[in-house]
């Protein structure tokens, strides 16, 4: 589904260049739950942020499907990542003024659907996530895994291809955390979308079926896992 093929990232600081990412090459398979994990500056929001299309790398190739994401255009790219792909970010990033519902509405009415066609469909993902009760509230009158379950409710709710979260447990408990990586396993079956995270969290170790380690901005390792039983 995703290929990335001898991709680096420099980034110019000043006058001066800073590689990120150097040589990396990686292939994805459509509905996968993964890791990227290494050291604070090793790499890992630079590698989502190219992976869904928020960012171009310097050298080397992305496809994913039948895109070159490395070739395209900001528009076009705007376009693959509205389509095809959901983000969750670690601040959660939600509508202050909207309420749960609404957020969550709100990538739909980005892909110009019509509010009365979709209703359902967001109801129904507000249930999937657990949040029946709080679908008229406001992200100030949620707690901190609330806020993380309406984010990834959000991401998923234009059944995107692919799902990117940036440390999607750093703000959470350890008993949030882990409801939150259960809901994202369920979720992943489900609605047959990859979930590629990145992560400092060992409780998220568990998780996932594969974990790519990074380092000075190489891939050092790639691990496929058993499966943790539920
Ligand atoms: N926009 C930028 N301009 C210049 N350098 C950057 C930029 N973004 C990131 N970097 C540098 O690239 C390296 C990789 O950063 P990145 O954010 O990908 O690391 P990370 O693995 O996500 O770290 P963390 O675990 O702290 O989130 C770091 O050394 C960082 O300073
Ligand atoms: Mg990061």
């Amino acid at each position: 589904m995703l290929k990335i093929d001898h991709v680096s990232k420099v980034y110019q600081v000043g006058p001066q260049d800073f590689t990120a990412l150097k040589d990396v090459n990686l292939e994805i398979e459509d509905g996968a739950f993964m890791s990227f994990v290494g050291p604070s500056g090793s790499g890992k929001t630079t590698l989502l942020n190219l992976l869904g299309g928020l960012d171009k790398p310097t050298n080397g190739h992305i496809v994913f499907r039948d895109y070159r994401l490395d070739d395209m255009s900001r528009e076009e790219l705007a376009e693959v990542r509205r389509k095809y792909i959901g983000f969750i970010f670690q601040s959660y990033n939600l509508l202050p003024v909207y309420t749960v519902y609404e957020n969550i509405l709100f990538p739909l009415l980005l892909n110009n659907e019509k509010e009365s066609r979709v209703r359902q469909q967001v109801l129904d993902i507000i249930h999937a996530v657990g949040l029946d009760v709080e679908k008229n509230k406001k992200p100030a009158e949620l707690s901190g895994g609330q806020c993380q379950r309406v984010a990834i409710a959000r991401a998923l709710v234009k059944k995107p291809d692919i799902v990117l979260a940036d440390e999607p447990t750093a703000n959470l408990d350890t008993e949030n955390s882990l409801n939150i990586l259960e809901l994202m396993r369920e979720l992943n079956r489900d609605f047959e979308a990859a979930f590629i995270f990145s992560t400092h969290d060992e409780k998220v170790t568990r998780f996932v079926n594969r974990e790519v380690r990074l380092e000075d901005g190489r891939v050092i390792s790639d691990t496929l896992k058993q499966e943790t039983p539920a």
